[in-house]
């Protein structure tokens, strides 16, 4: 049996499941591509990258059901508190562990806030993760564009996997997140954030080709609903 099963919920939202699940930003709720309802998702750890609604998505109504733990930057875990939900904050270069499995935080190069009604709240600064679960490091970037850095998170956390967005506008585009392969040299690529909206839509072939001609990592494209096992 495979230690680790990833499914891509569409966008940023990943479900990893090992003898825990864990889930990343859960936007499903209004998310197009969703291939489930925010109900079937029983996580035992909710990871948040950032404030913003396709993100954070249903991640209050999901831990107010289930009591999982989440896991966000210091702003935008007392935001989830205030509504009575269970979460832990932390910060950039921090680890945090939870029931066995271990989440690093890292920069992302993006914004943040919290909208709702109308109003914004401080969302803190964006993040990305590295996350050790089922034997396996995987680095889910968030929202971000290139940065140098990525090859210290590479050297630092030598993660297997990589899921990194390639959507362009609003985070790295196809060009971008090609370096970013080349910074970081995972084993494995999942290419995110495209093709939820019209304004982020991208060729993923286009973006396998690029990494392929350039490094030995591969690139696994995956439908919304799909899993891999690792
Ligand atoms: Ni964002
Ligand atoms: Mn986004």
């Amino acid at each position: 049996m495979a230690d680790l099963k990833i499914t891509w919920l569409g966008h940023a939202a990943f479900l990893l499941e090992a003898e825990k699940k864990l889930l990343i930003d859960p936007f499903i709720s209004g998310n197009p591509k969703a291939p489930c309802t925010p109900e079937d998702l029983d996580p035992d750890i909710i990871a948040v990258t950032h404030g913003h609604r396709d993100h954070l998505g249903d991640t209050i109504a999901i831990g107010a059901r289930t009591g999982c733990r989440v896991i966000s930057i210091h702003e935008v875990a007392n935001y989830i508190k205030s509504k009575g939900v269970f979460a832990e904050g932390m910060n950039k270069g921090g680890t945090i562990e939870v029931e066995g499995v271990t989440l690093t935080m890292t920069q992302a190069l993006h914004s943040s806030s919290i909208d709702a009604s109308g109003f914004s709240f401080d969302g803190g600064s964006p993040a990305g993760f590295v996350i050790n679960i089922g034997g396996c490091s995987i680095y889910h970037a968030g929202d971000t564009g290139v940065f140098g850095d990525m090859q210290l998170i590479g050297e630092l956390y030598e993660p297997k996997i990589a899921f990194l967005p390639i959507g362009s506008r609003f985070t790295m585009g196809i060009k971008e997140a090609v370096k970013a392969v080349e910074l970081i040299e995972p084993h494995i690529v999942v290419p995110m954030h495209y093709n939820t909206f019209d304004v982020i839509k991208q060729d993923p072939e286009e973006f396998r080709k690029a990494v392929e001609s350039k490094v030995d990592t591969k690139v696994i494209i995956m439908e919304p609903g799909e899993s891999i096992e690792i």
